[in-house]
This record gives structure tokens, C-alpha cells and sequence, in this order.
């Protein structure tokens, strides 16, 4: 089978899961061609035009972004060729695994159904915030390890055709929608964007945006538009640690995460009451998934 997933990926970790999921379909002997939107506006390029429409099953991931799929994702689906009844799956990523993450696919999945692709299943991985606060280091593994462990799993059923679709959320798709309002109110965050004295003027945070939204004037200042996505990539990635992301400055979250296994013991991350138990249920499901499987092989 010909499969495309297009991704967008802010800060690295649906681009993360993205590759391994096509590594694991491709263990499965299927092409998959993975196929980035940074830079994509309103109209889709040829290359991904004709990538989705030789395909005979079209995945899309993304990071979930106040419970919904940021706004260039929707923009994405809406400017597809026509999918004349073809299949469609999802990939999602997100920095907790509170089920009201699972109404964030709502709106895509109607958008796709009206061009004509028919969501089948969908996956979600829990990955590291980038926002909000810093996981630690020990949780970040424990994060990459189970998603690792549980793509080859989706990636198979996926090639069986066994349709996944999470449960319908109560009132989810009435909360993603009043939680769209993070579309309109990122891109008015993102004129407040700026600098700290710590700049160099390096031009990494210009040349990364997604979508274009920063740039250097010839006096070396670096100014920001009205097109930010709230990825975070120009925050994660500078090297100075030198942009000020706006009124969510208290949420920033500095630098990349390594997804290095570190040598020393450090103290166990403490969450509130609901976001433990929710991690946990997460692990727990993902351990009992994959020892099922395991039993079943052996
Ligand atoms: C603006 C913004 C909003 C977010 N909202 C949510 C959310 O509603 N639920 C959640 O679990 N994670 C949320 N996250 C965390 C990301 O989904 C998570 O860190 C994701 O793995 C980032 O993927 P990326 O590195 O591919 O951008 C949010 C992140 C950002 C930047």
C-alpha cells in the first residue's frame, strides 16, 4: 500500500512519532512517504498534491493544541484533493492524556469527510509538553519508550484494516470548539512575541517559523506578525533562550528535551491528583496492550 502522512510538528515530537510510525509501516512492506506542512498556507503544493493523491491511504498528524488540531492543520485538510472515498487515519500527540484530548480530531475528521476521506482510526501518544511546564527527564523517557512500544502495534492493526476510534467524549465537541479561540488568540499573542537582551541575531527563530512569521529588520531587530501557530519551535530551539512568548510567558518551557535515558536518580515528578492518575492509566493501558500482544506471539 502507497501511504502519505502529512505531519506538522512544532517542536519535534509528532515529527518523532510520525518517523517511527512510518518506519513501522514500512516493516509491514508498505511505501510511505512523510511529507512536512511547515510553510503550507492556503493552497497545498504540488509535490504534496500529488503525493496525496497517488496514495492509497492518507494519514495526518499533529500536536494538540488546546484540545483541537492547530489551525494550519485544518487549513490543510480543507484545501485536500478530492479523496473520493479513500481511507484516512490520524496521529496525535499530546503533553497529557486527559480524554478530552480525543475531541480534538472532531473538526479534521469532518473536514476530511467532506473532501472525501474516511477517518478510520486514529492514535494518540503521549509526548512531552512544550508547553505549560517542564517534564522531567525520567518521565520524557518513559514518554518516548511507551510510544515506541506501542507504534508498531497501531501500525499493524492499521495495516489489517482494524478500524480504532476513541469513544465519543461528553461534550467534547463543544469544548474544542469554544477552545478554538486559541487559533484567533495565538496569533494575537504572537504580535507580542519578542527578545530578550540575550539575542545574537543568530536568525535561527526566522528561518525555523513554520510559517514565516519572524523576521530580522536590516537594523538586526527581530519582529514578529500576526501569524504565529503558538508552536513553540522559535522558543524550544533558540539558542540563547532569548524569545518572550507573550501573555504565556509564565508557561514557556526552555529548551529541547534531550529524550536521553540520564544516569542519575532523580526525584519522581510530582503532578496534581487528576494529572497522576491520568499518566497513569495511560502507562498501565500501554504495558497491559503490549504484554497482550507479546502473550499472543509466544
Ligand atoms: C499552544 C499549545 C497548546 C497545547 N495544548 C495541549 C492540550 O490541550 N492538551 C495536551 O495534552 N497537550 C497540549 N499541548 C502540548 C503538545 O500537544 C505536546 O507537547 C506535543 O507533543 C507537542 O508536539 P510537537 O513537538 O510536535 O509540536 C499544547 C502545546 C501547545 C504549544
Amino acid at each position: 500500500m502507497r501511504i502519505a502522512i502529512c505531519y506538522f510538528s512544532g517542536t519535534g515530537n509528532t515529527r518523532r512519532v510520525t518517523g517511527e510510525f512510518a518506519k513501522a509501516l514500512e516493516a509491514l512492506g508498505h511505501t510511505v512517504s512523510e511529507l512536512s506542512l511547515d510553510g503550507v498556507g492556503d493552497d497545498l503544493p504540488d509535490g504534496i498534491g500529488k503525493e496525496v493523491k497517488s496514495c492509497d491511504l492518507l494519514g495526518v498528524a499533529y500536536p494538540i493544541h488546546a484540545f483541537n488540531a492547530p489551525a494550519n492543520i485544518l487549513r490543510f485538510a480543507r484545501c485536500l484533493p478530492a479523496g473520493e472515498g479513500r481511507p484516512a487515519f490520524i496521529l496525535k500527540t499530546s503533553g497529557e492524556p486527559l480524554r478530552l484530548n480525543d475531541a480534538s480530531s472532531l473538526k479534521l475528521i469532518k473536514l476530511l469527510r467532506r473532501r472525501g476521506y474516511e477517518v478510520r482510526s486514529e492514535y494518540r501518544y503521549c509526548m512531552p509538553y512544550n508547553i505549560l511546564f517542564r517534564h522531567s527527564d525520567g518521565m520524557t523517557w518513559r514518554m518516548l519508550k511507551t510510544a515506541e512500544s506501542l507504534i508498531p502495534l497501531d501500525a499493524a492493526e492499521l495495516s489489517q484494516g482494524v478500524p480504532r476510534l476513541p469513544r465519543p467524549v461528553p461534550f467534547g465537541s463543544l469544548a474544542a470548539f469554544l477552545l478554538r479561540c486559541e487559533h484567533w488568540g495565538g496569533r494575537l499573542n504572537g504580535r507580542l512575541y519578542s527578545v530578550t537582551g540575550e539575542c545574537v541575531h543568530c536568525g535561527k527563530c526566522v528561518r525555523e517559523c513554520p510559517t514565516g512569521n519572524i523576521r530580522m529588520e536590516k537594523d538586526g531587530k527581530i519582529k514578529f506578525g500576526g501569524k504565529c501557530l503558538v508552536c513553540m519551535r522559535c522558543a524550544q530551539s533558540c539558542p540563547k533562550d532569548a524569545v518572550k512568548i507573550g501573555l504565556f510567558v509564565n508557561w514557556k518551557v526552555n529548551g529541547a528535551y534531550s529524550f536521553q535515558r540520564l544516569p542519575s536518580k532523580e526525584p519522581e515528578q510530582r503532578y496534581n491528583k487528576l494529572l497522576t492518575q491520568a499518566y497513569e492509566r495511560y502507562f498501565r493501558e500501554a504495558e497491559r496492550r503490549i504484554d497482550q500482544t507479546k502473550e499472543s506471539i509466544t
